[in-house]
């Protein structure tokens, strides 16, 4: 949810700032631009992609060893070339780009507005340039302290990096609830909303935790002081990412090299914490509260979007394999309603960016009322793993598709090994049923190889249906969530109206819809709702829907009745959620692209989601 990115160092700045802002469009796309120390403050700001900015400044002279960046993800005010950051304040002596939201902004516009500020555009991040101008100019302070008062004064959420056109050899950075971390390089600064524009220049860092302000010039080096005015010492850690993990590979789109890494993802979120043949599991946030989280009296999961739906995959496995009572909740919803909790309570928090506004604030609320928390995240080092007490990371690799896929199947992943784990301390499985368990657990990589195949198929299946307007995701039991994700795909980048349903709910309202013009989408692999299904399936042939279904190898049955089907391999129903949703992702995938929509930067969206 926008990205920002600043250099500060001996090179040019401009052609760093741009490779930056293109690595972090993920996190925003409706507008772009650059602010750089050239003597003056020169920005430069575009509606659209970063692309459009790249051709705006094509013949201008950029020099600059100094400068900052935003891909921006609208909040306050439309995408258009004025709301787009940097801002400047008023006079143009500073300059600054935000992530995050302003809440009180009205009221300190109000102020400033008497003081006499005039303000371009409407959103939330002038008000607060020219709020540090206000408090700079008033009592004639370095940059950093007249940020660090005025930051006294903002209810919300920031990641921030400002310039001063008065002291031009330095940046000040400072978040709360965004994002930033400061890459240390040779005689260089770069900081940025994630580690992705950094990589490339070096792999020291050092991740900025809420409410610390980082002025950065070159001589001095990198200080931190926290809003108290309290200086910190900087932890300076060694990424583990590597540049390849964020191109595209070969693949045309991050999202399908995303959906073909899933054999990988799989093996790299139960790598060392399982043994099939010695048959061991070991997670060691979880033996670290082994006691807490097996007597646990309940689970609350607490997530967003792809994650909520993995959320709800974890709660048939919780509670059919280790008997522990679950229950799923929208992040969103859970803070807001003053939900029970106790000291019994096990919180388990579901993310890929690990920053999701709402799920970290749902997070607080569990922590302050005694729960343990525990954390299922892919961005190591993300503020969601910072503050649970524990929790296993999903070692998915970055995810750069906004539409998640890999993610999701990581996190589902270790939802399943957590179950297993937790079933066989509890007793509730005997060991041979956790030995099965296992030895299915290790072999579901080459069986996800095996649904790969059918990309071929899908996409014949895509050209079928890809100028319908509507389509309706039906499952069962483990495959209810498959069915709301493959609905939740479809929307996000193909802009069709789906819906994902429970199948035998569809003769409660969603039947009605059907007619030959409507796709219906049945998972239909698990074993102990076959003839069910097939029920649903004869349900929906009666009306004239065209039917879509996902089947076990070698079904006969089906595939007499569907108008299409896709083939996976069999397996325990557990795990059934790892081999259907693949196929879903590639439908949406090709009928996206077939319908020519940006399969990796749909409208409207956001990779990482910082604002409530
Ligand atoms: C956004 C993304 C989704 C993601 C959701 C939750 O809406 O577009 O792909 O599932 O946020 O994000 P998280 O990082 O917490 O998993």
């Amino acid at each position: 949810m926008c990205g920002i990115v600043a250099y500060i160092g001996r090179e040019e700045a401009f052609p760093k700032l741009l490779s930056g802002l293109k690595r972090l469009e993920y996190r925003g796309y409706d507008s772009s631009g650059v602010a750089l120390m050239n003597g003056d403050l020169q920005v430069v700001k575009r509606k659209g992609k970063v692309s459009e900015l790249e051709q705006a400044v094509s013949g201008m002279n950029l020099t600059a060893r100094m400068g900052i960046g935003h891909t921006r993800w609208a909040t306050h005010g439309a995408p258009n070339d004025v709301n787009a950051h940097p801002h400047l304040s008023d006079g143009g002596r500073l300059a600054l780009v935000h992530n995050g939201i302003i809440e009180n902004y009205d009221i300190l516009k109000k102020a400033l507005t008497k003081e006499g500020y005039t303000f371009q555009s409407e959103t939330d991040t002038e008000v607060l340039v020219n709020l540090i101008d206000a408090i700079q100019r008033e009592e004639n302070l370095p940059l950093e302290e007249a940020v660090r008062l005025a930051l006294t004064r903002v209810v919300g959420a920031y990641a921030i990096v400002v310039m001063d056109r008065d002291d031009p050899q330095k940046v000040v950075a400072a978040r709360k609830a965004s994002p930033l971390v400061v890459g240390l390089g040779n005689d260089a600064f770069f900081i940025a909303s994630d580690a992705t524009p950094i990589v490339e220049h070096t792999n020291k860092v050092v991740y900025l935790k809420d409410e610390e302000i980082a002025t950065i010039s070159l001589g001095k080096g990198l200080d931190i002081k926290t809003i108290e005015n309290e200086q910190q010492r900087p932890y300076v850690q060694e990424l583990d990412l590597k540049i390849e993990q964020l191109e595209k590979g070969g693949y045309d789109h991050f999202m399908l090299k995303e959906i073909f890494e899933q054999p990988q993802t799989v093996q790299d979120a139960v790598r060392g914490r399982m043994h099939p043949i010695e048959g061991w599991i070991k997670l060691s946030g979880i033996e670290e509260y082994a006691n807490r989280i097996i007597h646990a009296k309940r689970i609350i999961i607490v997530a967003c979007g792809t994650s909520w739906h993995a959320g709800l995959i974890g709660e048939y496995l919780i509670e059919d394999l280790a008997r522990i009572n679950v229950e799923v909740e929208y992040a969103s919803e859970f803070r807001y309603r003053n939900p029970i909790l106790t000291e019994d309570d096990v919180v388990i928090a579901i993310s890929q960016s690990g920053e999701t506004a709402d799920t970290l604030a749902a997070l607080e609320i569990a922590k302050q009322r005694g729960a343990l928390i525990y954390g299922l995240v892919n961005v190591i080092g993300s503020s969601i793993a910072r503050l649970t007490d524990a929790g296993s990371y999903i070692h998915a690799g970055p995810e750069i598709g906004v539409a998640s896929t890999k993610a999701f199947t990581g996190q589902v992943t270790l939802l399943t090994l957590i179950a297993i784990n937790l079933a066989h301390k509890r007793g509730n499985i005997s060991e041979q049923r956790y030995h099965q368990l296992i030895t299915e657990l290790s072999q579901i990589p080459q069986k996800i190889e095996r649904v790969l195949e059918s990309n071929k198929k899908v996409e014949y299946i895509a050209a079928e249906i890809k100028d319908r307007p509507n389509a309706l995701y039906l499952g069962r039991g483990y495959n209810f969530p498959v069915a709301l994700e493959g609905a939740l795909k479809l929307k996000e980048i193909s802009y069709i109206h789906a819906e994902g349903y429970p199948a035998a709910e569809m003769k409660h309202g969603p039947i009605a819809l059907i007619d030959e013009e409507m796709p219906v989408i049945v998972i239909a692999n698990n074993p102990s709702a076959y003839e069910k299904i097939v029920s649903n399936i004869q349900e929906v042939k009666a009306r004239k829907g065209y039917v879509i279904a996902v089947v076990p190898e070698g079904d006969e049955v089906i595939s007499q009745l569907a108008d299409q089907t896709i083939e996976i391999p069999a397996t325990d129903e557990p795990f059934s959620p790892l081999l259907s949703v693949i196929p879903l992702q590639l439908l949406s995938y090709h009928i996206a692209l077939m319908r020519g929509c940006n399969v990796d930067q749909p409208r409207n969206l956001a990779k990482s989601v910082t604002v409530e």
